[in-house]
């Protein structure tokens, strides 16, 4: 059959006839459900089309939303092709995401095991009595006991790091120049990166001298979300169908045979030769043959910080539940996914915002070099928490940049929400696998209870100060039982590297260089 012209036409009509009329379909959705949304600029793409084609920032999309009804509790909007139910109030989502729990225990995106055995077997994505007996397990490999035993390994990674630009800053060239040029943002990750590959993998790399060694060269294939994996993604998000008709996985072969070997080799090795070694491997290790128990200490919630998130019930259970390689695996895998973009992100806008704002600089290196002048160089885990300028500003920095700018719940069962506003007492009723949407970076910025939002101010979680913050207007970590469980962990490996650099150097300003989150370029120089 030769090619028609005529037939392309009207296939192509076609095509876009069956676009529109979904997207008029969409776009009606919650119209036919009396409900208050913003309307979204392209079938398919909903209120996130500029997002995508890379024009706006994530959170650009999610202040759109926020704003526009500031006088209703809830409001509908498109993600992709999917309808969610923004929350606006913390009432609702204190309701929601703890009280209610029972009804929103998942999250919308289920990867299934088919479209990747291993990511899709992660504490993220499973569901039910598996997420919470995985939860169980692991809950304990978190606890500040571990963490504590756990601390001489991470500063092994940031001693490494100031080491590195102290022996830099003795070379002649530096030491007459007096500073370094430093892309930071680089730095924090291959830090990150170290830190992580140390405390989870078992793994001690430099990436600072051995720039292209193979866990690093691994992990930013994992992160790698540009073309191929993220229109993956997407396609999964929109139409699982297509992905499971297809039989496309998500991680490629390599990447899960290299994480399989990692752990699974590293596991047999200790066995082998009786090597402990006070790492999440280690832990691991413990929590599959179930001899871990949750440990926490009096004060375990706060003591990582203002901002730890506190573990519930359900995680603090002891259960007994035979799990696969790759159950264990995964969890693994998802400590690096889950932790390294997060605190790297973190990292960078703490480091950004020292930068810009020297006086808040200063006065952390003053409680620094106090603490040095009290205790000595070697750092303990609990003097590091006992830190209180650090904690306000590391809490700040959470507060006004969230590396995960929101978080969403799936409803399960019908669940009718309080009424929407003052002059109705009519509240919506959740359809079961209808989502709702909780805007972390929206409600940190909200001028109801974080005045002048945009100004950095650490003095906001200052002993006098924090009393008065809704603990649900400040949830970098999310909220309620599927709150994140490595808070405590991404603190302690934060604090750590600034605490590391912020005693060995100044951080100045050369260059601004903005462009979305990414930010560039700064030098610094010794003290
Ligand atoms: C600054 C760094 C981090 C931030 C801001 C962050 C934030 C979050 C948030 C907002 C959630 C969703 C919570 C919710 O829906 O209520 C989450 C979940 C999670 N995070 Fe983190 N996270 C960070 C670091 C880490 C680290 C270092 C790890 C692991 C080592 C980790 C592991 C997880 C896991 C496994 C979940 C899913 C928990 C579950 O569903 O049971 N995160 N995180
Ligand atoms: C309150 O919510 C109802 C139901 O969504 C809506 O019809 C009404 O316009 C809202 N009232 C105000 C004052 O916005
Ligand atoms: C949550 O689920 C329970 C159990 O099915 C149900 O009885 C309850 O009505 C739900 N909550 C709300 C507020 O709809």
């Amino acid at each position: 059959m030769s090619f028609n012209w005529w037939d392309a036409f009207l296939l192509a009509i076609g095509f876009l006839i069956i676009f529109f009329a979904y997207g008029y379909w969409e776009s009606g959705y919650f119209k036919r459900r009396g409900m208050k949304n913003v309307p979204f600029e392209l079938p398919i793409l909903g209120n996130m089309f500029q997002h995508i084609l890379g024009r706006e920032h994530f959170m650009g999309a999610i202040y759109r939303v926020y704003d526009a009804f500031p006088n209703e509790r809830y409001v509908g909007f498109m993600q992709v092709n999917r309808p969610f139910i923004m929350i606006r109030d913390l009432e609702i989502i204190k309701k929601t995401t703890i009280k209610d729990f029972d009804n929103f225990t998942s999250h919308i995106l289920n990867i299934d095991e088919n479209f990747d055995p291993i990511i899709g077997r992660n504490l993220l994505f499973i569901t039910g009595d598996k997420w919470k007996d995985m939860r169980a397990t692991v809950s304990p490999t978190f606890t500040s006991s571990k963490l504590r035993n756990m601390l001489s390994l991470v500063d092994q990674t940031g001693r490494q790091i100031a080491d590195f630009y102290l022996d830099k800053m003795n070379e002649p060239e530096h030491k007459k120049r007096g500073f370094i040029e430093v892309e930071m943002a680089d730095t924090l990750s291959r830090y990150t990166n170290d830190v992580i590959a140390s405390t989870v993998f078992g793994l001690v790399v430099n990436s600072l001298t051995e720039r292209k060694n193979e866990f690093y060269n691994m992990g930013v294939k994992t992160f790698d979300l540009g073309g191929v994996q993220l229109l993956k993604l997407i396609v999964y998000f929109a139409f699982p169908i297509l992905i499971k008709i297809s039989g496309v996985q998500f991680l490629g072969k390599n990447l899960r045979e290299f994480f399989r070997n990692l752990v699974l080799g590293t596991m047999k090795n200790r066995e082998k030769n009786g090597i402990v070694r006070p790492d999440m491997i280690q832990l691991l290790m413990e929590a599959w043959k179930g001899s871990l128990k949750y440990e926490g200490s009096h004060n375990e919630e706060t003591d990582a910080g203002f901002a730890t998130a506190e573990e519930s019930t359900i995680g603090k259970r002891t259960v007994k539940r035979q799990w696969s390689e790759n159950d264990i695996v995964a969890q693994a895998v998802i400590f690096f996914v889950a932790g390294y973009e997060t605190s790297k992100t973190l990292l960078c806008f703490v480091f950004h915002e020292l930068t810009v704002n020297p006086d808040v600089q200063k006065k952390l290196q003053i409680e620094i070099d106090e603490l040095i002048s009290e205790k000595g160089d070697a750092l303990e885990y609990t003097d590091l928490m006992k830190m209180k300028y650090m904690d306000m500003v590391v809490c700040e920095a959470l507060r006004m940049w969230p590396p995960v700018p929101g978080t969403d719940r799936k409803c399960l069962r019908s669940y009718k929400l309080p009424p929407p506003n003052d002059s109705t007492n009519e509240g919506y009723t959740l359809q079961a696998g209808e989502g709702i949407w909780i805007p972390i970076c929206a409600i940190h910025h909200d001028p109801k209870y974080y005045p002048d939002p945009k100004k950095f101010d650490p003095e906001r979680f200052s002993d006098e100060n924090k009393g008065n913050i809704d603990p649900l207007s400040f949830i970098p970590f999310g909220s309620g039982p599927r709150n994140c469980i490595g808070s405590r962990y991404a603190l302690t490996i934060t604090k750590t590297i600034i605490f590391r650099i912020l005693s060995k150097f100044d951080l100045v300003m050369i260059e601004k260089f903005f462009y979305h989150h990414k930010i560039r370029t700064y030098s610094i120089s010794g003290k």
